[in-house]
């Protein structure tokens, strides 16, 4: 970060654009920490309002740790069905399962307690401890990462946890002790909708325009500087869909590994020829009827990238003699029982 930039000059402009500006959202009405916690994961992975009918859908189901702690993981999972990285949702219950344990279903309202939870880093641990509890402690995430090196106007690379830990550093020492929550909400909010991620920042109506030194030099743009992370694997799958009747097949994942212990559409590797898919189908024990090829479709995870092609497939109900054993699950079950990952978004159509 520029060394000489005073940081302090932004608490007074933040918290006042802070008050008349903070959206009104479902987890701030009443910060509970099981409430911020919960946002805060889900927001992670995605915007504002993608998160609202999963918050309100997850608070519905699993209103407290007790709830979350002795969920099974089907529930959990079918509930975070479509936002990703699922270990997260693991690693929730997980935590509170040690809140419940070891802190009689009530978060510790400390900030090394709360880091040292699954699945807790410095981020959420600070998100939690301001919001929730009052604690002047900084919660840095990429919207603040932006913020701070447009105003700083800083090159340093935002993706190395240096500069990270640097950024933490010099936020620790502004946060105002009486107003811990609202100040790292304010840097957040002002990154997530004024200090925009995508698309052209709104300096025009920033409150920080005026001490902002990106602005000032016209490099608005070309900040925040993130280095360009290692290229994804790319991996050719078949997905197949096996009709039988009404029923679609589908198979629960190994439990370790890309999305550990959800349900998926049975799939194989490569792209396959229709000739290669009936042979395998028939191997697995199913007589095939009719086999119909569906369009491309592709999915990018962190470190891979699934590019599919599929087919549909109609299977004899009567005669077969499994040694692939599926489930075959009617369209409400898939829709509310089993949780399938939005990689198989194309073809759940
Ligand atoms: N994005 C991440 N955390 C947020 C929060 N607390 N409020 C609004 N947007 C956010």
């Amino acid at each position: 970060m520029v060394a000489d930039f005073e940081l302090k000059k932004l608490v007074k402009p933040l918290q006042d654009w802070f008050d008349g500006h903070a959206r009104v959202l479902p987890w701030r009405d009443d910060p509970k920490a099981y409430k911020v916690w919960i946002s805060e994961i889900m927001l992670q992975q995605t915007r504002v309002e993608a998160v609202k009918p999963y918050f309100a859908r997850f608070m519905e189901a699993l209103p407290d740790v007790e709830a979350l702690a002795a969920c099974p993981e089907d529930r959990y999972l079918k509930l975070w069905e479509g936002l990703g990285y699922y270990n997260r949702v693991r690693n929730m219950q997980k935590a509170a399962r040690v809140i419940v344990s070891e802190y009689g279903g009530d978060f510790p309202a400390d900030y090394e307690k709360l880091l040292s939870l699954p699945g807790l880093g410095h981020y959420t641990a600070g998100a939690v401890s301001s919001i929730a509890f009052g604690i002047p402690m900084p919660a840095v995430d990429g919207n603040v990462l932006r913020v701070l090196s447009r105003v700083t106007a800083s090159y340093e690379d935002v993706l190395k946890q240096s500069v990270k830990t640097a950024m933490e550093a010099e936020v620790k020492k502004i946060i105002p002790a009486d107003r811990a929550g609202d100040f790292n909400q304010a840097l957040i909010e002002i990154g997530a909708i004024v200090c925009v991620p995508n698309g052209k920042a709104k300096c025009e109506i920033c409150p920080l325009a005026f001490l902002c030194e990106a602005y000032k030099k016209g490099i608005v743009d070309e900040l925040p500087k993130k280095k360009v992370k290692k290229e994804r694997r790319i991996e050719d799958r078949t997905i197949l869909i096996l009709k039988e009747g009404d029923r679609v097949g589908i198979r629960k994942r190994p439990s370790k590994g890309l999305l550990a212990g959800l349900y998926e559409l049975p799939g194989l590797e490569g792209h396959l020829s229709e000739e290669e898919v009936l042979a395998q189908v028939k191997a697995w024990g199913y007589a095939p009827l009719r086999i119909l090829p569906l369009t491309g479709a592709k999915h990018i995870f962190s470190h891979v990238e699934w590019h599919m092609t599929g087919y549909r497939i109609r299977v004899d109900e009567l005669e077969k003699n499994c040694t692939e054993p599926l489930i075959f699950a009617g369209l409400d079950e898939l829709e509310k029982v089993y949780p399938i990952p939005s990689a198989f978004e194309a073809y759940k159509k």
